[in-house]
């Protein structure tokens, strides 16, 4: 798998693994469970190695599959992202947080632990001390920011003394400047160029904005005509072309999977990275 890699030696994947929904998404889901580890079974054995999850995510219950999933895998050969919600980043809860995913997770550390949003009623700097107490204890090895604009990632790592390798944000086709939500914008015009000028890894979330950049469109089938790659292939490699850009599309279907996969590996010309950028169209 082509990796992105940092000065300091961090790197991710190009494509990794979102589990967003899988073991529910609010609240957990047991219903599936067998199917859900066998998904995630599916992803490393087709050469995912970078797994994100967070504490959210199924109330914890996603963390509790990937547990089941990768047991008997290699431990170094992966590297597990999970972030700490909004509401836990007072020092103590950013401790007992991090150490309730590691239980759930039934790992010893984790790679790359993020601020899964920010929450402007609890000091930054608290926040940052108890990650970077963390990075000491040995807890988590690298320190990321998630929905978070170019001036909290510089007040972020201005509280602490670990680099911040990465913002985690959304970014597809279709939703360029304004994801989801209001407090982070800016994310193709600021963050990604910030990001490109700071050795700081931009990682993607709902590359594929959960199917709609899969719509029928002139240019895109232009692009899967030229290059022979599906919508995914080339939404996601639009994403992984661009300097600093890695991402994480969920699935749980073994075709989807591999197929995603097939976004890495190759680049389009740097005209058609433009030609997306300027000319895509969504038809509605
Ligand atoms: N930091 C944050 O605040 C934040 C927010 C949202 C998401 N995330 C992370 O980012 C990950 C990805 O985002 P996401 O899950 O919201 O959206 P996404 O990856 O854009 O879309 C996932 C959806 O698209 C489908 N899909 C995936 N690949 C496909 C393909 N090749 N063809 C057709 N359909 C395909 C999946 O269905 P199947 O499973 O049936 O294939 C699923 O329904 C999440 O899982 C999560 O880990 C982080």
């Amino acid at each position: 798998m082509t990796t992105k890699t940092l000065k300091n030696g961090f790197s991710l994947p190009e494509i990794g693994l979102g589990t967003w929904t899988m073991g529910g998404a609010m609240e957990a889901d047991y219903s599936r469970d067998e199917e859900m580890v066998g998904a995630i079974r599916n992803a490393v054995a087709l050469g995912y190695t970078h797994i994100d999850t967070a504490e959210l995510y199924g109330a914890g219950h996603t963390d509790e599959l990937i547990a089941a999933a990768i047991k008997e895998v290699d431990r170094s050969s992966l590297q597990i992202a999970s972030k700490v919600f909004k509401t836990n980043l007072e020092y103590e809860a950013v401790i007992n947080s991090t150490k309730a995913s590691l239980e759930r997770l039934k790992l010893d550390y984790i790679d790359l632990h993020y601020i899964h949003a920010p929450n402007l009623d609890i000091p930054l700097s608290e926040t940052m001390r108890a990650f970077d107490d963390l990075v000491a204890e040995g807890l988590i090895k690298h320190i990321g920011v998630s929905n978070f604009t170019v001036e909290l990632m510089k007040e972020a790592q201005s509280y602490s003394k670990n680099k911040i390798v990465a913002n985690q944000v959304e970014y597809n086709l279709t939703t360029r400047d304004h994801g989801t939500f209001d407090f982070c914008t800016g994310i193709e015009s600021e963050i990604l160029p910030y990001c490109q000028a700071n050795d700081i890894l931009l990682v993607a979330y709902k590359p594929v904005d959960r199917g709609t950049v899969l719509e029928p469109n002139d240019l895109l089938d232009e692009l899967c005509a030229k290059y022979e790659k599906t919508r995914a292939q080339i939404a996601m490699n639009w994403l992984v072309s661009q300097s600093n850009v890695v991402t994480i599309p969920k699935s749980e279907n073994k075709g989807r999977l591999a197929e995603n996969l097939g976004a890495s590996g190759w680049y389009m010309d740097e005209d058609d990275v433009e030609r997306l950028r300027l000319d895509y169209k969504v038809v509605s």
